[in-house]
């Protein structure tokens, strides 16, 4: 059985715990989409490790890591990885024989990282900020769309690499002098570095698709990790304030290069809060009408980006966005993360519908007008209190006030919740289903 890893939120939903502890599952695990936008943030014994673009699965010995064609490719950021990976002992001398790269996906350059930064800069004072994580991820993916983009295998054929470098650049150049107001950027040390990188980087460039294809036709298990959240996909997300692609299961389909039977078991991971960094709509964020509130959260929570260490916007559980994520997706069960955050409140609240002008919708409108102006719908619920969240056996063993908002949310989004989690260690986390099993 294959099993999909998928953000139900807006990202951060603790993707990186789920993957690590299924990871033990499984032999090969797949990045298809995103870049070093993301940050997986695992424990292991008490050891904090945070990936941005290496599969979270490399922790786990004996792995094949995957990096699909789906994937914006910052070299630098992977070789900075690799190093770290080795310095801690998890990675040996021949890395490359547990990572492999595609072909097939596209290079982020430094003009891309200039260019997001230069557009974030500009748009600051204005509505048009989305506020990036700055890594280039925008305008790589805008690359690969206008058939200008590098791919990694371009890396080890200079004269394809230079033909695209020369338009890539032209055009940029035109940006960053008359647009922008910026330097020019040279063509040969680019030019130069991407030769550089591609040689240090040929034994880990493979044919990624094949080696899935091969996979499955030897019935080895296959995980693929997703990147990023639903509300942040480029055609479902919360548009234009969302990520450059699609974080939804479909996207396994087209960043890997294989068919829709990949899809088996697909797990959406959600909070039993919200949080969203960047800007957006965002229905249920109570940062305005309950700010002690949000801002326990984000203390217990510790809600700081992974990857730019900026402060999470936090809100309550959305089971509206909730659903449609389900849908999207076509989720066959839920994780429920960071139960132990909410540990000791009196009250919280979940979502269950929004009003806009007097009328109660039950999905979220496309319009990003009207999504800013979505006014949330509550059901308060009692919290649970005073649970040891290390003494966990069985469902029975939850406070009863937590068995009831895991019921709720059960019976809103109609799938069973597969895996609890109690706490960032791997031991803290009840695992009720077994998506390898239960498709
Ligand atoms: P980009 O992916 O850097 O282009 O950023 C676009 C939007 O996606 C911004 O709101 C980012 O904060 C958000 N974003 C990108 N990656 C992540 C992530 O891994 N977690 C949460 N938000 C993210």
């Amino acid at each position: 059985m294959n099993v999909t890893v998928i953000g139900a939120q807006w990202g951060d939903e603790g993707k990186g715990k789920i993957v690590d502890l299924y990871s033990a599952r499984a032999d090969f695990i797949v990045r298809y989409q995103g870049g070093n936008n993301a940050g997986h943030t695992l424990v292991v014994e008490g050891k904090k490790t945070v990936l941005h673009l290496i599969p979270s699965g490399i922790l786990h010995p004996g792995k094949t890591c995957l990096i699909a064609n789906g994937v914006v490719f910052d070299p630098e950021v992977f070789f900075k990885e690799v190093a770290t990976l080795q310095a801690a002992g998890v990675l040996g001398s021949e890395p490359w024989k547990q990572i492999k790269v595609s072909e097939r996906a596209h290079v982020i350059l430094d003009i891309h990282r200039t260019l997001d930064r230069l557009r974030e800069e500009k748009a600051s004072q204005s509505k048009g900020k989305i506020g990036t994580t700055v890594r280039g991820i925008g305008p790589a993916y805008e690359d690969k769309a206008a058939r200008r983009g590098v791919q990694v295998v371009d890396l080890l054929h200079p004269n394809l690499l230079k033909e695209k470098l020369e338009r890539t650049l032209s055009e940029k150049n035109a940006l960053f002098k008359n647009h922008f107001g910026s330097e020019e950027v040279a063509y040969e040390p680019v030019f130069e570095k991407c030769i550089m990188l591609g040689e240090k980087l040929r034994p880990y460039i493979a044919n990624v698709r094949r080696m899935l294809v091969d996979a499955k036709k030897a019935h080895k298990p296959i995980l693929f990790e997703g990147a990023q959240g639903t509300l942040l996909d480029v055609d479902h997300g919360t548009y234009p304030y969302v990520t450059s692609s699609n974080t939804t299961a479909g996207g396994v389909i087209t960043g890997c290069g294989v068919g829709s039977t990949f899809l088996q078991s697909v797990i959406g991971i959600t909070k039993a809060y919200t949080t969203r960094v960047g800007v957006g709509p965002f229905p249920s964020e109570i940062e305005e009408t309950e700010k002690e509130t949000a801002e326990k959260i984000r203390k217990i929570g510790a809600e700081f980006g992974a990857t730019t260490g900026r402060m999470r916007r936090v809100g309550w559980l959305d089971l509206v966005a909730l659903k449609y994520a389900a849908e999207i997706n076509g989720f066959t069960g839920l994780a429920l993360m960071k139960s132990d955050v909410l540990n000791g409140f009196e009250n919280i609240r979940v979502c269950t519908g929004y009003e806009l002008h007097g009328r109660v919708l039950d999905e979220l409108p496309s319009c990003i007008e009207d999504m800013e102006q979505l006014i949330p719908v509550y059901k308060t619920m009692k919290c649970w209190k005073n649970f040891d969240t290390k003494a966990v056996r069985s469902r029975g063993d939850l406070p009863k006030e937590l068995q009831d908002f895991m019921t709720v949310i059960e019976k809103f989004v109609d799938l069973p919740i597969v895996l609890l989690s109690t706490g960032p260690g791997r031991e803290e986390t009840l695992q009720l289903l077994d998506p390898f099993q239960n498709g």
